[in-house]
């Protein structure tokens, strides 16, 4: 019955998406046929009148465009009345009055901010983060915008590249169900409901490919690479039903994204079937110049037959595409698809019924910054921070006693937020001192600042390019230093605040040296050598080389860039009000010279076998192979033990999944969550596979003492790989599995992949007899 019901209500749905698909196709194309050729265009055309902008060109003129029709969409305002200033002229003075779709850089919350994309990855947390993107899209629509730039799902395996603040890390799996998740978070069930925006997922595609992690840099990768481990996250992203996608700066196969037809058209809408608007990027379009394309004209019509809908701020399109059409260099139909796609955005959105639906003063002053969303995104916070080392129990602390508190972040607004947090306002940020208050009244605290984030001037320069992120001292270095040695004599313990300042990661931020900056490896030295107990508190929009602190620090916690609630956040784990659970999404190196490395790499036909035996291996002279924290890692305050693995069936076969369950058991002293992971190998197929691959992960809270059990289904889907024909396929064969805390320690066990037998027929049993 439960099932007819549910058969009966999927064809109920279907029909009404149907009709509304039709009624969406006759007001869109009723408009088109009133529209002339400069409109259509320009609703092409998305502009910014400045505010937070990434490139060297800000639109101009924006007014009279809009009053001409020329602009289809604006980003970089925020703020229920300056943004209604703006639709009030397109939709009271253009000749048909389209309203205008209004976006932002939304990336890890609106107003009230949330841990870094990267950090938020570190939750393991679909939910929290479905939350998360919830909340920031009801306080952006509540502020006048509709369209969130927003989930970034590039993978990204160099953390030299700065943009891997914005992502979920190194694995397409992880990454694309937390992609899945933000596209929920933001869009709900239905986007005429003015409390979504319209995600835009990006950078499409394998922007996180960039050669040498140098940002905005050539990528060069095999289909197989693409297909099984760059493309997934976009793929989910797109599946969850994200109405846009913007095209990256990089080439793919030598043809740059925003021009390239085989990706925006052949893979995009012929194969995944997406009927969303793709915009470019910051003007990429123009940018296919630089990349040796042609002309602005030429570029502009290789965009628009690769299937860019919108062109953002170059305005290639506005002011070539009417020539290019005469000169039959683009056809009408192109054009009209284009903006077809752009209307439709705006009527899924409600904007036809109603232009002003998201600008909403009341909800405006309810909403932004609210005690609830604040609350949240310090319960998101607490589950992002990672604890990389914890020897002896040194955390967490006691709310009694003295402690050194040291470190240019330890008592710091601005850079509390990280990077993209173009509408946060970091004056409402939480420095880490103030919630250490917060959270132990009864601490003394001796605070010394100790060193600047940097003393490099042109390191200095370049990060405080969008505010003042890097305060230097009038105090010379060594006077900070003797400061914070005085601190740090008088405590029971140092907390040593260091890291990155916000913009050192984030767009435009690569780094060739991904160590803590010198002025701040010299105070704790320093401090190291007072032979005090020493917690070290990172903030960092990548993974750091750490080797050094990870050898003569006592315990390390990774904060990324917390958000809002940074503070009382961070307050809250060293103080054990919350035991840590985040695990690494992206693996951290032992030595600059291992990038990239990454977990799910392959065996090579000389691995190495770890034995101190190492010529004609595949293995350095000077450093081990292995990465200082892998991917998946992450201490609590607590233990877990697993158990050995148990398979309900020895093999696996198409339509038969098999049950894998363990035990996790707390054998510690605190009650903990724990994410236990589920990776296989693959030991033949018919092209190579990596030494371990996610499949699949479970969050488990145990209390102190007790076990849960863990169990994972398994398909033969999930043993799929893409083959030399570019297909998904499962070859039968032996498989290993792996459960672990992280990528490195687990359990594991063998499995075999079999053919499903086939229930024999009567003829083919008569033919067996005989
Ligand atoms: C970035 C995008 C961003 C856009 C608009 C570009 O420079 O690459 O991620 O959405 O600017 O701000």
């Amino acid at each position: 019955m439960k099932k007819v019901l549910t058969i009966v209500s999927a064809i109920l749905i279907s029909c009404l998406l149907r009709a509304q698909d039709t009624k969406m196709n006759e007001y869109v194309s009723r408009l088109i046929s009133q529209m002339t050729l400069d409109e259509k265009i320009g609703q092409l055309n998305l502009v910014t009148p400045g505010g937070a902008v990434t490139g060297s060109v800000v639109s101009k003129g924006v007014d009279d465009k809009i009053r001409q029709g020329l602009v289809g969409g604006l980003f970089g305002i925020t703020g229920p009345d300056k943004v209604r200033q703006a639709q009030d002229i397109a939709v009271k003075n253009s000749r048909l009055h389209i309203p205008l779709i209004f976006g932002l850089d939304v990336i890890h919350g609106h107003r009230t901010m949330f841990p870094i994309p990267l950090g938020l990855s570190c939750t393991w947390d679909t939910l929290l983060i479905e939350r998360a993107a919830r909340i920031a899209a009801r306080e952006a629509s509540a502020d006048g915008l509709a369209w969130a730039f927003s989930p970034m799902v590039d993978i990204a395996r160099d953390p030299r590249w700065g943009r891997v603040s914005e992502g979920s890390g190194e694995d397409p799996y992880l990454g694309s169900v937390i992609a899945a998740a933000v596209v929920r978070g933001y869009q709900g069930k239905d986007l005429r409901n003015n409390e979504t925006v319209m995600a835009c997922v990006k950078h499409f595609a394998l922007y996180g490919g960039a050669e040498a992690g140098r940002e905005y840099n050539t990528v060069d990768m095999s289909r197989i690479k693409m297909m099984q481990y760059y493309l997934p996250p976009y793929k989910a992203a797109i599946d969850a039903g994200s109405g846009s996608i913007m095209s990256s700066f990089n080439e793919i196969d030598g043809i740059p994204a925003t021009g390239n037809r085989w990706l925006l058209t052949d893979l995009l809408r012929k194969q995944w079937h997406f009927n969303g608007m793709v915009v470019s990027d910051y003007t990429s379009l123009n940018e296919m110049e630089a990349h040796g394309m042609g002309d602005l004209s030429a570029i502009s019509a290789l965009a628009l037959h690769a299937g860019l809908d919108m062109d953002m701020v170059g305005e290639g399109f506005l002011t070539t595409l009417k020539n290019s059409l005469k000169q039959g260099k683009v056809t009408q139909q192109e054009i009209d698809q284009a903006c077809r796609r752009i209307l439709e955005a705006k009527y899924k959105l409600g904007l036809f019924s109603d232009p002003y639906n998201r600008m909403n003063a009341d909800r405006a002053a309810k909403e932004l910054l609210s005690g609830d969303n604040r609350k949240a995104a310090r319960e998101t916070a607490v589950r992002s921070l990672v604890l990389l080392k914890n020897d002896q129990q040194l955390l967490p602390l006691k709310k009694t006693g003295t402690i050194a508190l040291v470190g240019p972040l330890a008592n710091d607004q601005r850079n509390m937020l990280g990077t993209w947090s173009v509408a946060g306002d970091f004056t409402k940020s939480i420095p880490v001192m103030a919630g250490i208050k917060n959270v132990a009244h009864d601490i003394h605290i001796i605070y010394a600042k100790g060193a600047n984030i940097s003393d490099d001037s042109m390191l200095v320069k370049r990060t405080n390019t969008l505010g003042l992120e890097i305060e230097t001292d009038s105090r010379s270095a060594d006077a900070m230093v003797d400061e914070a040695i005085a601190a740090a004599k008088q405590a029971d313990v140092v907390v040593a605040v260091l890291g990155e300042a916000a913009d050192m990661s984030g767009e435009s931020s690569s780094r060739s040296d991904i160590s803590i900056p010198e002025s701040q490896e010299n105070l704790l030295k320093a401090l190291v050598k007072t032979g005090k107990p020493i917690v070290l508190v990172l903030f960092n929009g990548r993974p750091l080389i750490l080797k050094w602190e990870n050898d003569h620090v006592g315990a390390i916690l990774d904060a990324w860039f917390p958000g809002t609630e940074a503070g009382n956040a961070i307050a809250d784990v060293l103080f054990g009000e919350y035991n840590p659970s985040g695990k690494l999404s992206m693996t951290f190196p032992l030595s600059q010279g291992q990038i990239p490395i990454y977990y799910n790499a392959k065996n090579t036909g000389r691995p190495y076998p770890g034995d101190g035996n190492t010529k004609f291996k595949s293995d350095y002279l000077d450093i081990p192979n292995e990465p200082l924290y892998p991917f998946g890692y992450g201490l609590s305050y607590t233990r877990f033990d697993y158990s050995p693995i148990s398979l309900s069936t020895p093999d696996i076969a198409a339509g038969r999944p098999v049950t894998i369950k363990l035990t996790v058991t707390n054998t510690g002293q605190y009650d903990g969550e724990e994410t236990a992971q589920l990776y296989i190998r693959d030991m033949v197929a018919s092209v190579t596979q990596p030494v371990k691959e996610l499949k699949k992960f479970q969050k488990v809270f145990v209390k102190k003492g007790e076990s849960k059990e863990v169990s994972f289904t398994l398909t033969t889907e999930d043993l799929k790989y893409v083959n030399s024909d570019l297909k998904w396929v499962y070859d039968p064969g032996a498989f290993k599995i792996f459960v672990g805390g992280n990528s490195r320690d687990v359990v594991q066990t063998d499995l075999m992949g079999v053919m499903p037998v086939v229930p024999a027929t009567k003829g083919s049993m008569q033919k067996g007899k005989n």
